[in-house]
């Protein structure tokens, strides 16, 4: 039954992955709640090769027996295995336990393994091991897109870039300076060589080492960007921070914040991934805020419409 299903789901996709290039994608989605997984599937520049799949079970409610929870999740490996024709060195299988602010980014171990795989011509590392997330978040493959096509000529800001996978298709898309930020090392130079990998490695690049809060209130009145790529956890602390993060609680003093940096007639693209985020509209009355979550939402991702909330804020 699940074999079936992904093929179904393959069947549905195929045209569209081949008309938009595209090498990275999810495939499948607790469609039915017997195999509550999501399945990812990522290949490199020789696909026939290189392709890997990411798998993450989501955490079952205490009443799911856990032999048959095991028995399923076996059942629906083996037709992973068959059906996308990929080995076990090539299939990845994680828990998703529901986490909030650290754990998220803690790793899970210290393999340091990283594949090179390809989205829209553009090249980025992933790692399906050490850590929760791949490097590569799926769900934004249109808003990436979205950035680099606003982006030529423009002053490029990428905050809580993770691994800069955004300033890599700004590059791309001909900005003309990049700032990165992201309070993480390990990010940080990963997005360092995402960027390298495609080639920018100029001084026109620039990678900061910072909080982003305290790195907004530093640089008020002192830079402008033309583009901002505003994509913060939905809730955030740190060893390094005396304070939490809550997206939703701090949107508005974030948002103002964000927008002391941007030029006159600037972007600001602001995204998370609260599933129930309200934009609190009348408190951030100054601004033209448009909600662009249903534009941003590729075909991959239509069943789980909540995936991310997406806004395009601008002065007005
Ligand atoms: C892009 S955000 C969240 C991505 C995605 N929206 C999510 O919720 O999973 C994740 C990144 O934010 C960074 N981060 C979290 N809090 C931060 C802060 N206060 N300042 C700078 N970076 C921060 C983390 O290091 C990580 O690279």
């Amino acid at each position: 039954m699940f074999a079936n299903r992904l093929n179904k789901n393959l069947k549905h996709l195929s045209r569209w992955l081949k008309r938009e290039h595209i090498h990275c994608y999810r495939l499948y989605d607790a469609d039915m709640p017997e195999y509550a997984i999501a399945v990812d599937v990522y290949e490199g520049s020789d696909y026939a090769k290189q392709r890997w799949v990411h798998v993450q079970e989501y955490e079952a409610p205490g009443s799911v027996d856990n032999e048959k929870a095991k028995q399923r999740l076996n059942d629906a490996l083996t037709a992973i295995r068959h059906v996308l024709a990929v080995k076990d060195q090539q299939l990845f299988v994680k828990t998703r336990r529901r986490q909030k602010g650290r754990g998220q980014y803690e790793k899970l171990s210290t393999s340091k393994h990283f594949h090179q795989v390809i989205e829209g011509g553009i090249r980025f590392l992933v790692n399906f091991e050490d850590y929760l997330d791949t490097g590569l978040f799926l769900d934004h493959r249109i808003t990436r897109n979205f950035v680099a096509k606003l982006a030529h000529g423009k002053r490029f800001l990428n905050l809580f870039s993770y691994t800069g996978s955004a300033t890599v298709y700004a590059a791309s898309g001909g900005a003309s300076l990049t700032t990165t930020v992201d309070m993480s090392k390990t990010y940080l130079a990963w997005a360092k060589r995402n960027m390298a990998l495609n080639g920018f490695e100029g001084k026109e690049h620039e990678f900061v080492q910072a909080n982003c809060l305290e790195w907004l209130d530093k640089m008020a009145g002192k830079r402008r960007y033309d583009l901002i790529f505003l994509d913060p956890p939905s809730f955030s602390t740190s060893k390094r921070m005396d304070t939490t993060f809550d997206v939703q609680r701090d949107h508005v003093a974030l948002i103002e914040n964000t927008a002391r940096l941007l030029s006159s007639d600037g972007i600001l693209i602001f995204s998370n991934n609260l599933r129930r985020f309200r934009m609190d509209r009348e408190s951030l009355s100054g601004f033209t805020i448009k909600d662009i979550t249903k534009a941003t939402l590729p075909k991959d991702f239509e069943r789980n419409s909540k995936i991310h909330n997406c806004w395009e804020i601008r002065r007005p």
